[in-house]
């Protein structure tokens, strides 16, 4: 116990007290956490954890980065930047034991015909060739002890990898133990994590919604989500893995395809696409085949990897300093498609900048079906020399949305139109600017134009801003009703208001009005990101937030000042002072501070209410806000937060899949079990708290 260690206790023998305590806590980690069957009590499991917190306190050396005590975005501790979007984390690192070399590529067959060959030469025995899907992901390594996943590395130089085992036993498809018998006792398998299309585009679809970047390709989204900070978080990411090469010392197996179906027997995901061939005939067959057929598969794939299938004669085979000589990578080019421009249209983002997007006749490409294409800027519409109903190459390269590679002017007959940049907003007819040195023409409509005030209000309702639940369509609505025109109006809106909105009932209306409210907690940083300042973004937003450490002091600052802040440069300096010496921007501000919303980093340490005072609180389960805010929420209103429940528990709340050990334990003890709607109403401050809420509150109350 934390209180029991005495001072005689030497740095020798806290290491590896600290060390057994880790691996203790991490075994009952993996149990509460992937198993859902904790096997010692929570009370058992705090005392570890207090333990381990008690000699790290007395010995810092001794903190390692992987430490339980130290893992945030985990239920284990308080993460620093809850609610924040979660960041790439510093992985403990391991070395393979088999180093994890890359494969000789080739876009060429007749490189292929070349390698058929030399192995032909080299080999004076019938042997084959076991042609594989090459998937487009990240490499991983699995290692499996006695049937249970062990550690999960990734590629890293080929030498270390990064440990990213806890995020790995978050992968639907890898299993945690293995099935069936026969495997040995310790082996390594090799694959490739990826992410299908579908969730890829789900993915994206959410953080073009929350305004975070989207991914560029399924293959960054792999990579990027496997290195996530918060374990549950990789598991929403909808990942998948095929392995491909299995590993070990004296395995009893003759060939690689042998090898990967016994892997297929223990439960191990393999691919049922691979294919035995004999000669470069079916070689080319194959990939011929599936240059073809890729195109149907609900993941991507960049190519096709033919190894050698008999493992004696891998051996022989042996490697290069860089590549096994036993396979190699035939790559397909990139997929094109050729479709027609149906019309140009010119989108106005929240800033005001002009992009002309391509409407094209739907058109099967990588895996999904692409309607539109961006056209970037003038400059790129002129070097094409595009016209309306012109033919047009789409190719997906790096980035996000398609670009048109080419157009295919033989294919014109000429009903083709010249398209004609507009000179005026598409949506207000203020004329178009643009600034010397600069891609993009420009609405300086800021104030004025609509779809600049609808994207403003999108931005700041966002979720990494003031995280209030709505779409592009409600506030479409509400600009068009009339009933909000910026930000600062929607903490106006009444019950009333709201049920003008086409579909929209009593309850929807509550729920909007709820999650309006809500935002009042949101965090000085996130609403200062919410206000869409020029080039503020999310972690501008946060290091202005906690050096300048409220709005007044923010809004006073010189250039000069705003030049001390870290990583501010002048741009962004010019940007936020050109924001508050706007009037306009200033009376939102007031407004918006008349709200209730925070204002200040300070403001989120002062209680919201004690309504929870004297209270042990146990969380369980998945909320519809993060559990790291939850337990903020229940911190900001007086409360205590637990992990265990004992007969000091005020009450279990419980989201949605909760813990059924902590459903049981709570009613053997006879502590009551309340859901999220029940305590969120219990934490709603009474409608006398402020005048504004009185307002929203008594609406609210018309439809409980
Ligand atoms: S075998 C020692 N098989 O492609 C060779 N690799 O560009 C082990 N990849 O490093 C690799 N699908 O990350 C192999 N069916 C497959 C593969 C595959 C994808 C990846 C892998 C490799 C890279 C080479």
């Amino acid at each position: 116990m934390a209180g029991t260690h005495d001072d005689m206790m030497t740095q020798d023998q806290a290491r590896i007290r600290a060390e057994e305590l880790r691996r203790v806590i991490s075994e009952n980690n993996r149990l509460y956490y992937v198993e859902n069957a904790p096997q010692i009590s929570d009370y058992d499991y705090d005392m570890l954890m207090n333990e381990l917190i008690a000699i790290e306190r007395q010995f810092p050396a001794l903190v390692t980065p992987d430490s339980p005590t130290m893992r945030v975005g985990s239920d284990l501790r308080e993460s620093p930047s809850a609610g924040r979007e979660p960041v790439q984390k510093e992985f403990l690192q391991f070395p393979h034991r088999y180093p994890m070399l890359s494969l000789g590529n080739t876009y060429d067959i007749g490189e292929v015909e070349d390698f058929a060959g030399r192995v032909s030469r080299a080999i004076d025995s019938p042997f084959s060739f076991s042609c594989e899907l090459k998937f487009d992901g990240t490499a991983i390594c699995l290692t499996y002890r006695d049937g249970a996943l062990f550690r999960a590395l990734t590629r890293g130089d080929g030498t270390v990898g990064d440990d990213v085992t806890e995020n790995v036993r978050h992968i639907k498809n890898i299993p945690q133990t293995l099935r069936g018998s026969g495997y040995p006792e310790e082996f390594e398998i090799r694959g490739e994590i990826y992410m299908p299309y579908e969730a890829f585009d789900r993915l994206n679809k959410e953080r073009e919604r929350d305004e975070d970047p989207p991914f560029a390709n399924p293959r960054n989204a792999a990579s990027g989500s496997l290195k996530l900070l918060d374990p549950s978080e990789v598991g929403h990411r909808g990942l998948e893995c095929t392995l491909y090469h299995l590993l070990g010392e004296s395995l009893p197996f003759a060939t690689h395809d042998e090898a990967l179906g016994a892997a297929a027997s223990w439960g191990l995901p393999v691919s049922d696409k691979r294919k035995i061939c004999r000669n470069i005939h079916e070689i080319e067959e194959y990939i011929a085949y599936w240059d073809k057929e890729r195109k149907f598969l609900p993941f991507a794939t960049d190519g096709i990897v033919i190894k050698v299938n008999e493992l004696d004669f891998q051996k022989t085979l042996g490697y290069t300093s860089k590549f096994p000589r036993w396979a190699v990578a035939y790559k397909f080019k990139a997929e094109q498609a050729l479709t027609r421009v149906l019309s140009i249209d010119y989108q106005v983002g929240r800033t005001g900048a002009v992009t002309p997007v391509a409407n094209l006749e739907p058109v099967q490409l990588a895996g999904t079906v692409v309607k539109r294409a961006t056209l970037h800027n003038l400059d790129q519409m002129s070097a094409l020399d595009i016209r309306i109903g012109d033919r047009v190459y789409v190719e997906k390269g790096g980035e996000i949305i398609p670009k048109i590679t080419g157009v295919e002017p033989a294919m014109r007959d000429g009903s083709e139109v010249r398209p004609v940049f507009p000179d005026r907003c598409p949506y207000c007819g203020t004329p178009l600017v643009r600034d010397d040195g600069e891609a993009k023409f420009f609405c300086p409509n800021s104030a004025g134009c609509p779809q600049q005030i609808k994207g403003k209000m999108v931005h700041f309702l966002s979720r990494k801003a003031m995280n209030v639940l709505a779409g592009d369509a409600t506030i479409d609505q509400l600009y068009s009703l009339g009933l909000a025109s910026s930000p600062a109006d929607l903490y106006s809106l009444t019950g009333e208001d709201l049920l003008r909105l086409d579909g929209w009932k009593e309850r929807s209306a509550a729920r909007f009005l709820k999650s309006l409210s809500d935002s009042r907690n949101v965090p000085f940083d996130h609403v200062l990101y919410a206000l869409g300042i020029r080039y503020v973004g999310e972690s501008t937003a946060r290091e202005l937030a906690l050096h300048f450490g409220n709005m007044d002091a923010l809004m006073a600052a010189s250039r000069e000042d705003l030049l001390q802040v870290a990583d501010i440069g002048e741009v962004i300096a010019d940007s936020v002072t050109a924001y508050f010496a706007d009037a306009r921007n200033r009376e939102q501000i007031e407004r918006l501070r008349t709200a209730g919303l925070r204002f200040s980093m300070e403001d989120a340490k002062s209680p919201d209410s004690d309504i929870l005072a004297g209270m042990t609180i146990v969380i369980s389960g998945v909320f519809s806000i993060s559990r790291d805010e939850m337990k903020r929420l229940i911190a900001a209103n007086g409360g205590k937060n637990s992990s265990s429940l004992s007969g000091k528990t005020a009450f279990l709340l419980a989201g949605s899949k909760p813990g059924p050990e902590k459903i049981q334990k709570a009613t053997g003890l006879g502590i009551k079990v309340i859901s999220e709607e029940e305590f969120m109403k219990m934490i709603s401050p009474a409608p006398s708290a402020d005048k504004d809420s009185t307002e929203k509150h008594g609406q609210l109350s018309l439809f409980d």
